[in-house]
C-alpha cells in the first residue's frame, strides 16, 4: 500500500495515513489503501483494536481537492459513495478505533475521525468541516454523523461556517475525549487501545454494536436489542473467564470465545 502504512504491536494495530505533501488528503488511491489495511487488519484474529493516525501535521486536510474539481456529478456520487463505504466499515468492525488527531482533521478528515469509535486530540490539532468555503457540502458522512456526536446546533454552526476550531473546543463540544501534548498523543491512543483489547472482545463487539444501532431507533426497541444481547453474553468462554478471574482474585485472559 503506497498510502497507509500498517503496523501490528500485540492486539493493537496501527493505520497511518502517509501522503504528507498533500496533508494526508483523501483521494481514490489514498481511500483504496485506506479500505484495503481496513480489510487486512479485520482478517487478522489476534487484532482487538485499531488506532487511526497520519504523517506530518495533517491527520487529513480532506478529501482531494484536485481530484474533485473536475468530477462531474455522477462521478461525484460515486467518489462520495467509496468514502461512505469506507468510513461505514470503520463502523461495522467488530473492535474499536481510536482518531489519534494528530493535526488539520478537516472535511474528509473530520469525517474520518468521526466514523472512528472515539477522538484523541493533539493540542494541536485543528477540527472543521470547510466544504461551504468550495460551494459543496460535506459528502463523507458530516451531515450525519456531527449532529450526533455535538448536537445539531453545533453542528450546524461548524458545517454552516465552515469555520476551524481548536483541540480545546472540540474538547469543550465533545468532539474530541481528550487533548494530548503532541508527542504524547500516540502513546496516549495505543494506551486506550491496548487498554480496550485486554476486554473481552464478544463483549466489545457487543458493547459497539449496540451503541452504533441504537442510537437510530427508539429507546424502548434499543433496550430490548440490549437485554437480548446481555443475554446472548452469558455461556461463553469469556463470561465463565471474567467472572471466574474476579472470583479468584486474579486477571482473566480472554480468548473471544
Ligand atoms: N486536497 C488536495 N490538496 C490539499 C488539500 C486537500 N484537501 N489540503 C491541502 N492540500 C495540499 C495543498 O494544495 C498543498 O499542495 P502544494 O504544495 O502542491 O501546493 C499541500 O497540500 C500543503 O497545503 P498548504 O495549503 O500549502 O498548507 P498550509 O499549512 O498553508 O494550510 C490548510 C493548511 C489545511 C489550512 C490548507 O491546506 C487547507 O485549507 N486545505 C483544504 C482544507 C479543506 O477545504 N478541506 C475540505 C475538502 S472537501
Amino acid at each position: 500500500m503506497t498510502f497507509v502504512e500498517v503496523t501490528h504491536e500485540g492486539h493493537v494495530s496501527t493505520l497511518t495515513i502517509n501522503r504528507p505533501d498533500k496533508l494526508n488528503a483523501l483521494s481514490q488511491e489514498v481511500l483504496g489503501d485506506l479500505n484495503a489495511a481496513i480489510e487486512a487488519v479485520s482478517r487478522r484474529d489476534e487484532v482487538r483494536a485499531v488506532v487511526i493516525t497520519g504523517t506530518g501535521k495533517a491527520f487529513v486536510a480532506g478529501a482531494d481537492i484536485a481530484a474533485m474539481r473536475d468530477m462531474n456529478q455522477a462521478e461525484a456520487r460515486g467518489f462520495g459513495a467509496l468514502g461512505h463505504r469506507v468510513f461505514s466499515m470503520i463502523e461495522h468492525l467488530r473492535f474499536p478505533v481510536v482518531a489519534a488527531v494528530n493535526g488539520f482533521a478537516l472535511g474528509g478528515g473530520c469525517e474520518l475521525a468521526l466514523a472512528c469509535d472515539f477522538i484523541y486530540a493533539s493540542s494541536k490539532a485543528k477540527f472543521g468541516q470547510p466544504e461551504v468555503n468550495l460551494g459543496i457540502i460535506p459528502g463523507f458522512g458530516g451531515t450525519q454523523r456531527l449532529p450526533r456526536r455535538v448536537g445539531p446546533g453545533m453542528a450546524r454552526e461548524l458545517i454552516y461556517t465552515g469555520k476551524m476550531i481548536s483541540a480545546d473546543e472540540a474538547l469543550r463540544i465533545g468532539l474530541a475525549n481528550a487533548v494530548f501534548e503532541p508527542d504524547e498523543l500516540l502513546a496516549a491512543a495505543a494506551k486506550a487501545a491496548a487498554d480496550i483489547a485486554a476486554k473481552g472482545p464478544l463483549a466489545i463487539a457487543a458493547a459497539k454494536r449496540l451503541i452504533r444501532d441504537g442510537m437510530d431507533i427508539p429507546l424502548p426497541q434499543a433496550n430490548k436489542v440490549e437485554r437480548d444481547a446481555f443475554g446472548a453474553g452469558f455461556g461463553t468462554a469469556d463470561q465463565v473467564e471474567g467472572m471466574t478471574a474476579f472470583l479468584e482474585k486474579r486477571a482473566p485472559r480472554f480468548t473471544g470465545a
